[in-house]
């Protein structure tokens, strides 16, 4: 039963007879949510400017002259306003936008690819008239047409409710779309000679709400009822966008892109969308020493044993580690942390200096990594030169590192021994000494820390399907002969035990206490994003 919220200084509306408190400056649709109503709607999308065209969002307005019909996504609310969004009256308009709105649409979902998740689909089942009452054929239009290299549209589904068109006029300012024609006959097209390709182009797949515009990564792969979904970041560039990552049985088949509004807002870009397909590339998914095949536990064992060896003929100054800001926060604070406690030794340097690639002035950022700001925070340098003159040390005849590879830092290491923990089969990972796999992002629960500042969580979605284990558990394994009393780091919460208690902007942090929105670093009061309510998610998309 939805209850009266009541915080002063908002507009208190009436929405079936019941009186709410909501936020000034929002619309129907949004102040609905608020309160957990769920107003359906096509057209209007909460980071697009109101067009108002799909009239799905038609609720009852009583006013001086009676109760009269409007729209929820061009009402703003005011004090006083009273609405009716459930009645008979309500119910057989959007009946009736239903029926006109299906009229040319093929009705094909069992080979539609939104199936499942199609806006179509589901507001029938609330508002269908579940009778065709049409005698006149269907107007057919274009079918999987390709638009840009990573959209096919398919024009007999559209509802033409501009979402896409308003997208690449008002947040891309590209303008490659556009509905041309009249009546029966409109359809969205590009414009001549042009084709939807724009660093932020599959965003119009997201926010179509039915299966015109499907993206040729995805489609046919799939059906998403078969997906789950868990909350992550993408960890394409240090932006860190806020993500739904889906997947099934250790598969991740995509990402799409969740709010944020301190972040990302509604978009992603497409470079980070198609990234997760590293999570399943030149995976390194066995343990090695000197190239050959061993378990895990062995490897480890040979890397401790390494470790070990090297302190006693050399010192301690004779190892370095070398951090990475692809890792997570927790992989590098323990690396940190376990060469002080068992070596000693502070000498841990980061190498990201190979990761950069474009930028733009919206989503995506030169550095292609999704934690430099975690390391700064750990204090590991991470100056290309700092490294480098760190690794011609003669005295280094060890080095441990941390998903760190690239054709300069295999030069400095040509003749030093090395211990590399990665997700991938890179060269270093093929010749270095011992070799141990770690899990992706998609496999464990870790932080990373945005350009921003800010602290971002990624939720494990499925367990490695390989011998993979979270870093920080390898380098305790790794350290754990070398100290007294080996503390034993089972879950990430451990890890957080430790590391608030060393890191001053982490103090009194716990993991699982992070929003899914993330937790900014820096220090002024910032309010933390409310988790949305179910209705508030359904505006979000
Ligand atoms: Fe709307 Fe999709 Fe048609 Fe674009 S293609 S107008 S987003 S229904
Ligand atoms: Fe309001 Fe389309 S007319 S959502």
């Amino acid at each position: 039963k939805l209850k009266k919220r009541s915080i002063s200084a908002m507009p208190t509306i009436k929405i079936d007879d019941v009186e709410y408190d909501v936020e000034a400056g929002q619309n129907l649709i949004q102040a609905a949510a608020s309160v957990g109503i769920t107003i359906p709607h096509y057209c209007y999308h909460p980071g697009l400017s109101v067009s108002g065209n799909c009239r799905m969002c038609l609720v009852e307005q009583k006013g001086p002259r009676g109760t009269m019909a409007t729209i929820a996504c061009n009402t703003f609310v005011n004090d006083g306003m009273e609405f009716l969004v459930d009645n008979d009256n309500v119910k057989k308009m959007r009946q009736g936008v239903m029926e006109f709105l299906l009229l040319n649409h093929p009705i094909d979902c069992p080979i539609c690819d939104q199936a499942g998740e199609c806006g179509l689909q589901d507001y029938y089942m609330d508002y269908g008239l579940y009778t065709n009452r049409s005698t006149v054929p269907k107007v057919h239009k274009a079918k999987a047409v390709d638009v840009g290299p990573l959209v096919k549209l398919d024009q007999e589904r559209c509802i033409l409710c501009s979402r896409c068109v308003r997208f690449c006029d008002e947040i891309t300012g590209t303008n490659e779309l556009v509905i041309t024609q009249r009546g029966e006959k409109s359809r969205i097209e590009t414009f001549p000679g042009r084709e939807l390709d724009n660093p932020y182009s599959a965003n119009v797949v997201d926010i179509c709400p039915v299966g015109a515009l499907t993206s040729k990564d995805f489609r046919f792969k799939k059906r998403v009822w078969f997906l789950s979904t868990t909350q992550s970041i993408c960890t394409g560039c240090a932006k860190g966008c806020n993500t739904y990552l889906d997947f099934e049985q250790g598969t991740t088949y995509r990402y799409r892109p969740r709010f944020n509004a301190e972040v990302n807002e509604w978009w992603m870009c497409d470079e980070g969308r198609l990234s997760y397909k590293a999570l399943h590339q030149d995976r390194l998914d066995i343990a090695m020493q000197k190239g050959a095949e061993l378990s895990l536990a062995k490897a480890v064992a040979a890397g401790a044993d390494l470790i070990q060896r090297t302190m006693q003929d050399h010192g301690k100054n004779a190892v370095l580690a070398v951090a990475s800001s692809t890792a997570s926060l927790e992989d590098n604070f323990m690396l940190k942390h376990l060469m002080l406690q068992a070596l000693g030794s502070e000498a841990v340097y980061s190498h990201n200096y190979d990761h950069i690639g474009e930028a733009d002035a919206f989503l995506r950022m030169a550095d292609k990594t999704p934690n430099t700001a975690g390391l700064q925070l750990l204090n590991i340098s991470t100056d290309k030169e700092a490294l480098e003159s760190a690794l011609a040390n003669p005295e280094i005849k060890l080095v441990i590192s941390l998903d760190a590879d690239s054709d300069a830092l295999r030069q400095q290491l040509k003749n030093t021994p090395v211990i590399y923990l990665g997700v991938h089969q890179t060269a270093l990972a093929l010749s270095a000494d011992v070799t141990l796999p770690i899990t992706a992002h998609a496999e464990h629960d870790a932080c990373y820390v945005n350009a921003e500042q800010r602290l971002q969580k990624v939720n494990q979605a499925y367990f490695p399907t390989t011998e993979a284990r979270p870093a920080w558990k390898l380098i305790s394994g790794l350290f754990a002969p070398l100290l007294t009393a080996p503390p034993l780091y089972d879950d990430v919460e451990d890890v957080w035990s430790l590391m608030n208690t060393k890191v001053d902007a982490l103090s009194a942090l716990t993991f699982y206490e992070i929003p899914e929105g993330g937790r900014s670093l820096i220090p002024v009061s910032e309010p933390e994003a409310e988790t949305p309510s179910e209705a508030e998610e359904a505006v979000n998309s």
